[in-house]
């Protein structure tokens, strides 16, 4: 049943916790709803209850790169809420350190199938169910390690380079109906970074000018913002958010 409800719908990929959840927090405080996915169904639904409920939020558990969930993300939130507004491809994968050399070919497949056509997919349907005829706005969720070489993780760092060439593509065709762009983080304090920081916290953090790593909050605060009115007449854009660690690059 179709909630009867004017204000506007963002669909988030893996918002059950960390960035995504920080994203889906940020939108139901300025007053819209969300629509939320993650493998974990139980966690789905601890989120949809910290996010304020039913009325609030919707949770669909699945994997972002099966189609066959895309499709029933998009036409449950289609059913609950009437609308999807905005989309955040959130959801990542990073299952790889090492030297590129060894890299396994199907585990970089795995990644980029999770990356990058995840959020192709989920870009093509909200288009197809509502976007390119109401509008709305669309934010890939990428990383510094896309602008960048990223030792150990190369192939999340050519994955999440393919995705800001996604959001230049998309933002090309989609333009003037949807907006979109692109987030670019640096470490942000979430299970997914752990390993980055765990217990060199002290370390880390004297690369990062600002002097502490990412919250989520800070994500969520960017991306209510490219999601709003506010940035009307930004896409195609790449926000880099990284507590000033590029301002430390030099020949
Ligand atoms: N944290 C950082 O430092 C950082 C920096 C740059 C970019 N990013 C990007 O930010 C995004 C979110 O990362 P995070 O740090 O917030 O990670 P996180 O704390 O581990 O949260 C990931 C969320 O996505 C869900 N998820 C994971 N794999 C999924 C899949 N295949 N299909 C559907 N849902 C999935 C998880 O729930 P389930 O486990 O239940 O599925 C969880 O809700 C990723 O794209 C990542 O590449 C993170």
């Amino acid at each position: 049943m179709t909630t009867e409800n004017s204000t506007e719908v963002a669909l988030v990929t893996g918002a059950s916790r960390g960035i995504g959840f920080g994203i889906a927090q940020a939108i139901v405080a300025r007053g819209d709803r969300v629509v939320i996915t993650g493998r974990n169904e139980d966690a789905l639904k601890e989120a949809v209850e910290k996010l304020g409920g039913p009325g609030h939020a919707l949770g669909v558990a699945g994997k972002a790169h099966d189609e066959a969930h895309q499709a029933a993300v998009v036409e449950q939130a289609m059913e609950t809420f009437g609308r999807i507004d905005h989309l955040v491809n959130n959801a990542g994968t990073n299952p790889v350190f090492g030297p590129i050399a060894d890299v396994d070919l199907n585990v970089a497949r795995k990644v980029f199938e999770t990356n990058v056509i995840s959020a192709l997919g989920f870009a093509q349907r909200t288009w197809k169910a509502w976007q390119s005829q109401h509008g709305g706005t669309i934010v890939n969720i990428a990383s510094v390690a896309g602008l960048n070489a990223s030792p150990f993780v190369g192939p999340y760092g050519i994955s999440k380079a393919a995705m800001i060439n996604l959001t230049l593509q998309l933002a090309h065709e989609f333009a003037p109906v949807v907006r979109v762009n692109a987030i670019a983080p640096a470490v942000v304090k979430t299970k997914f970074a752990t390993a980055l920081y765990e217990g060199r916290e002290e370390e880390v953090i004297a690369r990062y000018p600002m002097g502490r790593l990412g919250v989520p909050e800070d994500i969520g605060g960017a991306a209510a913002f490219l999601t709003s009115p506010a940035a009307a007449w930004i896409t195609g854009q790449t926000l880099v958010i990284d507590g000033g660690i590029f301002l430390n690059a030099s020949v």
